[in-house]
């Protein structure tokens, strides 16, 4: 109840600021980049009517909200740990069940969809990043046909992905052949002794920052391998240690993300009250999915920080204390999109005609037994906002790691100790808090800069 009010309280000053933002922001304009060819076969795919041209389609897969996972054009040239098959090569990115792209301008480095470049803001170098559709897109195959369905949740491996990127990196440094090849290749013309020297240092830098990142956020030893594996993904945790970890600088300050969940997809999002499986977001106009997605951004390779000092300052000093990659224009795009992106129909171009008969004990079975919770939203009247219905965990009975963890990790808050948890509203911090208030201490800090 607290987040909706204080979502609320947010509405009209953010809506202001968020403006303000864009106009008072110096980014260097990105350097273009020559198209590189992308690597291995992209799949010819076909699309459902789900209310989006293709230019919103690609737009979708490669506008960046701010996550940086490493240089540009270090992802467009890094091979693979154990082979000199390119990392981003389509056979790789699939087994890992990204879905290959052709190279464009949009996509210049020829990735995956959802693999988008990022400008920082800062230094104007191109990073890429994963945006929205990286984990909300994906592809039904049937009978040799591929459907690419927009905002439809993903199967890939993202744990699995890191742990590959990680190796990759780290064999790339430690081995000479290895690395001539990816410096030669990175640095291009201006290749020679001491800008090699130069690559190779913050490769080292790079690839350290890259492995904490996967310690802090790996589990137990206790738990199985592939424990948050195809498909699901611990989205929460990660933003909590993007909060508690990293923005205050204390590795240690960390808890293990038990509880990974199914990607969900995206139309009808928008038009929600709450979101996320446990109904902890809310959905306030322009605010709530900004604040919401900020967390996002964070949580998947976005840069964040909040310095020491007085809440005043943190806020509205003249060099505000919250500063992050956080891409506020890309974000804004994103979620207008999604706005308007409509659920796939049962496209009988390509699948077999439907058994009404089937068909209408199942619509039976479904009203009788699932629509007091999932309720039906006719089609022509998706863009209606609607108020979901949210259910206890203990009458559900479904699995409550993430629900508790989201509730029951703590966290030290370090120099925000004694500071108010909504910066202007709510309790002041005690020493060790609630883990998921700090990433909103956070995201509340940005909304309002
Ligand atoms: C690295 C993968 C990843 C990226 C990138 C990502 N998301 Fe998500 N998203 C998730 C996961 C996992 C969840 C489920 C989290 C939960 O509820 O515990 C989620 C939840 C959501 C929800 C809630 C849906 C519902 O039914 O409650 C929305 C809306 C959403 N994401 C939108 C976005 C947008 C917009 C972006 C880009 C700005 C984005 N996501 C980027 C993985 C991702
Ligand atoms: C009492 C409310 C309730 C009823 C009845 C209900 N569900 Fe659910 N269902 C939920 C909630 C809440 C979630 C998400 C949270 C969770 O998984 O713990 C969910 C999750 C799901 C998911 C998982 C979605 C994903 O991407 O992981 C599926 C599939 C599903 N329900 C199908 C059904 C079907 C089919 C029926 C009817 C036979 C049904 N549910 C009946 C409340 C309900």
């Amino acid at each position: 109840m607290s987040k909706l009010h204080f979502a609320a309280a947010l509405s009209v000053a953010g809506l202001l600021t968020v403006v303000g933002c864009t106009a008072n922001r110096h980014t260097a304009p990105p350097d273009p980049i020559a198209v590189t060819p992308e690597q291995g076969q992209v799949p010819d795919r076909t699309w459902l009517d789900q209310g989006w041209s293709q230019e919103v389609s690609e737009n979708f897969w490669f506008t960046n909200q701010g996550s940086q996972i490493i240089p540009y054009s270090w992802f467009v040239w890094l091979e693979q740990a154990d082979s000199t098959q390119l990392f981003r090569h389509s056979e790789h990115m699939e087994s890992l069940r990204y879905l290959p792209s052709k190279a464009s301008q949009k996509n210049p480095g020829g990735l995956p969809i959802g693999f988008a470049k990022h400008a920082n803001q800062t230094t104007g170098e191109n990073w890429v990043g994963m945006t929205c559709a990286a984990c909300h897109t994906n592809q039904i195959d049937y009978k040799g046909t591929k459907i690419l369905v927009d905002g439809a949740p993903t199967l890939a491996n993202f744990v699995l992905f890191f742990d590959r990127l990680v190796a990759a990196l780290n064999k790339t440094l430690n081995e000479e052949a290895k690395f001539e090849r990816f410096a030669r290749n990175v640095l291009g013309s201006n290749y020679n002794t001491s800008s090699k020297n130069d690559l190779k240092q913050r490769l080292q830098d790079i690839a350290l920052q890259t492995a904490q990142r996967q310690v802090v956020n790996s589990l137990p030893d206790n738990y199985p391998k592939d424990f948050t594996s195809y498909a699901r993904l611990d989205a929460f945790g990660n933003i909590q240690n993007a909060g508690t970890a990293f923005a205050l600088n204390d590795l240690t300050n960390k808890n293990a993300p038990t509880g990974p969940v199914s990607y969900p997809f995206l139309w009808g999002t928008h038009q929600s009250d709450v979101v996320q499986w446990n109904a902890s977001a809310p959905n306030t106009p322009i605010v709530g999915p900004l604040v919401r997605n900020i967390g996002e951004v964070v949580g998947v390779f976005g840069e964040l920080e909040i310095k020491e000092a007085p809440f005043w300052q943190r806020v509205f000093g003249k060099h505000a204390r919250y500063s992050s990659t956080v891409d506020m224009i890309g974000l804004g795009n994103l979620e207008s999109w999604v706005k308007t992106l409509k659920s796939p129909q049962w496209p009988l171009e390509y699948f077999p005609a439907i058994d009404t008969e089937k068909a209408a004990q199942g619509a039976l079975l479904y009203k009788q037994e699932c629509a007091s919770c999932h309720q039906v939203v006719p089609r022509d009247q998706e863009h209606l906002d609607y108020v979901a219905n949210q259910t206890l965990i203990s009458e559900l009975g479904t699995d409550p790691v993430t629900a508790n963890n989201a509730s029951c990790h703590m966290a030290k808050t370090l120099f925000l100790e004694g500071t108010k948890e909504r910066i202007l509203i709510g309790s002041k911090f005690q020493a060790v808090d609630n883990a998921s208030d700090i990433p909103v201490n956070r995201r509340c800090g940005l909304g309002i800069e």
